[in-house]
C-alpha cells in the first residue's frame, strides 16, 4: 500500500466537489486528480472519432490508447485542446455513458493511480473513496439537492453568456444522477468511512473551511512530509 496520502472527495455533479478539491490541493500544495475529466475525455473522443459511446469494447479500446495531457485547467488529447468540449453539458452526459462500462473503468483505473505522487493527492470523482483510493486517509462525500445544483449550474452558464433553460438542466442532472447512482459498477455512493457534507445551504468557502479543519484533525500536512 502506498505511503503517499490521498484525500478522496466524491459526490454528484454540481455539488462543488471540483472547486473544493482544487482549493484543498492548493492549500496543501498537493497534486490534484479530476477523475471526471478523464471520463469526459473518453466520451468526447469517442464522438470525435466516430466511436459509439454505448459500444463498450470500442470505447474501452479507445480509452486504453489515449494520450492525455493536462496543463493547468486545460486538457489535451494528442495535441488537441479539448477543454471546452469536455466541459459542456453534452461532455458530462457522454462521460456518464462511457463510465458505466466496466472495461472503460478498468482502462481509466491505471491512469488514475498514476496521479498518486508525493507529497500527496486530492482526488475528486464518484468512486475515489469506494474503489480507486479505498485506502484514502480522509474521505469526503459532498452532496447538495438536485434543484440547488441545477440552479448553480444555471448561474455559471448565464455568467458565461450562454442561454440555458433551468428545467432542462434539472432534467439532465437528474438523469445523470440516476445513471451514476444506479449502475452496477462503482456506483456513486458515500464510502462507509466518508464524512458526508450537505452543501445545499452552504457557500463554497464554508465547505472549504469545514474540510480544512478535518484535514488538520487528520494531521495531513505532517503525513505528507513523512512520505517524501
Ligand atoms: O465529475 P464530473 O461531472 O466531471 O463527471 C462526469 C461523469 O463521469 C459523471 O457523470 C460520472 C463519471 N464519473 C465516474 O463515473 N467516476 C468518477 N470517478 C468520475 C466521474
Amino acid at each position: 500500500m502506498s505511503q503517499i496520502p490521498v484525500i478522496a472527495i466524491d459526490g454528484p455533479g454540481g455539488s462543488g466537489k471540483g472547486t473544493l478539491a482544487r482549493k484543498v490541493a492548493e492549500n496543501l500544495n498537493w497534486h490534484l486528480l479530476d477523475s471526471g475529466a478523464l471520463y469526459r475525455i473518453v466520451g468526447c473522443t469517442c464522438v470525435r472519432r466516430g466511436v459509439d459511446p454505448n459500444d463498450e469494447a470500442a470505447a474501452a479500446e479507445l480509452a486504453e490508447k489515449l494520450t492525455i495531457r493536462f496543463e493547468g485547467e486545460r486538457a489535451f488529447v494528442d495535441d488537441d485542446d479539448i477543454t471546452d468540449e469536455i466541459r459542456s453539458e453534452d461532455g458530462g452526459t457522454l462521460a456518464s455513458i462511457v463510465a458505466a462500462h466496466p472495461q472503460v473503468r478498468k482502462a481509466v483505473l491505471n491512469l488514475q493511480h498514476g496521479f498518486r505522487r508525493a507529497p500527496g493527492l486530492v482526488a475528486d470523482g464518484r468512486d475515489m473513496g469506494t474503489v480507486v483510493f479505498a485506502d484514502a486517509g480522509l474521505k469526503i462525500f459532498l452532496d447538495a439537492s438536485a434543484e440547488e445544483r441545477a440552479e448553480r449550474r444555471y448561474k455559471q452558464l448565464k455568467n458565461k453568456g450562454l442561454s440555458v433553460s433551468l428545467p432542462g438542466l434539472l432534467e439532465q442532472i437528474t438523469e445523470r444522477d440516476a445513471r451514476d447512482r444506479g449502475r452496477a459498477i462503482a456506483p456513486l455512493k458515500p464510502a462507509e468511512d466518508a464524512v458526508v457534507i450537505d452543501s445545499t445551504q452552504m457557500t463554497i468557502d464554508e465547505v472549504v473551511t469545514q474540510v480544512m479543519s478535518l484535514v488538520s484533525d487528520h494531521g495531513f500536512g505532517r503525513a505528507a512530509e513523512r512520505a517524501e
